[in-house]
């Protein structure tokens, strides 16, 4: 439902050509606002916002969120940062700065702008937790100087950036922690178990299982994601966060791989391979806060969600566009 002009914002996505991004700047954009997106395309690509090259509401402005950021803006959501361990391991030390030197410039928009600023924080903020699932006051386990720590930490020294401009300057922040996170755009050699066990099975190859696949994890499709984003920001000035956001329902990686393999009728069954060392046995939000505060919660099952990402790369496999 497009917005009245008086209410129409011009809102900064930044991390906006990337998955999650993508997805919320088209529905910010069918609400009737404006979009100023910005991204490095580090793993973003322009594939995802080929569409929009033409809308009279969207820009597009190619720049690292590690420099200062000199625009006019209503809302700022901070999604800029690899996600997936192949990527953000690639160049831990620039992953580390994205999310601080990232933060910092953001905040400092918002400051000198006084509007709302979101951070996509993450489920990593945990680490391997003692406590399943995870509320928002648990503080986690996290190793400080482990290859995921880049990431880790980077996100949690944002969320303290986060919380200190807002007691120090004032500034309404919003914290979301969001958990695994899946459909299309996502890129398909990112090393995350949906898209791996989507693209072995469109390739009629087994899909491969780590460990004994009696690991569970949680996968919350991203159009109710991107629900989650647009109503914590929208959420009274008092309600800061960190909320979790992600999908409660628990599947085990077996039953994961059963599914893809049904939906895309691969014959080519699953292998197992050696559990890599800090694998987590389990992943689960606790979303209680987000339901009592937002109203919020997942709506799409895991086979709805399947089936347009299994759809989004079969085409992708089929596609002159490189992506
Ligand atoms: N997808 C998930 O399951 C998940 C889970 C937890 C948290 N998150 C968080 O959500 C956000 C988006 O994740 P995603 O899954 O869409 O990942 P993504 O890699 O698809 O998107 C990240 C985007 O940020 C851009 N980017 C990276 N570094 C940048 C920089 N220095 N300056 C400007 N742009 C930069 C990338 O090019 C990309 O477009 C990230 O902050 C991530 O940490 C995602």
């Amino acid at each position: 439902m497009p917005v009245l002009y008086e209410s129409r914002k011009r809102i900064l996505v930044t991390g906006g050509a990337g998955f999650l991004g993508s997805h919320l700047v088209d529905r910010l954009l069918d609400q009737g606002h404006e979009i100023l997106c910005v991204d490095n395309l580090f793993t973003g690509t322009k594939r995802n916002i080929d569409h929009l090259h033409h809308h009279p509401h969207f820009e597009f402005m190619r720049h690292d969120v590690c420099f200062p950021l000199y625009v006019e803006v209503d809302e700022i959501y901070n999604l800029a940062c690899p996600a997936s361990p192949v990527h953000y391991q690639r160049d831990p030390v620039q992953t580390t700065k994205t999310s601080v030197h990232g933060a910092i410039n953001m905040l400092g928009l918002a400051k000198r702008l006084k509007c709302r600023i979101l951070q996509a924080s993450t489920s990593e903020v945990y680490g391997d937790p003692e406590v399943h699932p995870q509320p928002e006051d648990y503080w986690g386990r996290v190793n400080p100087t482990g290859l995921r720590s880049c990431y880790d930490e980077g996100k949690r020294c944002a969320e303290t950036l986060f919380f200190d401009y807002r007691r120090q300057h004032g500034l309404t922040v919003k914290v979301a922690r969001i958990f695994n996170t899946y459909g299309p755009r996502m890129l398909p050699a990112d090393g995350r178990v949906v898209s791996n066990f989507i693209v072995a099975a469109l390739r009629g190859e087994p899909i491969t299982i780590y460990g004994d696949g009696g690991q569970t994890r949680s996968f919350c499709y991203v159009d109710d994601l991107v629900d989650g984003l647009m109503q914590l920001m929208a959420s009274p000035a008092d309600f800061t966060g960190p909320v979790n956001l992600g999908n409660p329902d628990e599947f085990t990686i077996w039953e994961l791989a059963d599914m893809v393999n049904r939906l895309t009728n691969n014959q080519g069954s699953a292998r197992l391979a050696p559990l890599p060392p800090d694998d987590p046995r389990q992943r689960c939000p606790d979303i209680a806060l987000a339901r009592d505060k937002l109203g919020w919660q997942p709506r799409t099952s895991l086979k709805d969600g399947l089936n347009p990402t299994i759809a989004y790369f079969r085409e992708l496999a089929t596609s002159p566009t490189p992506a």
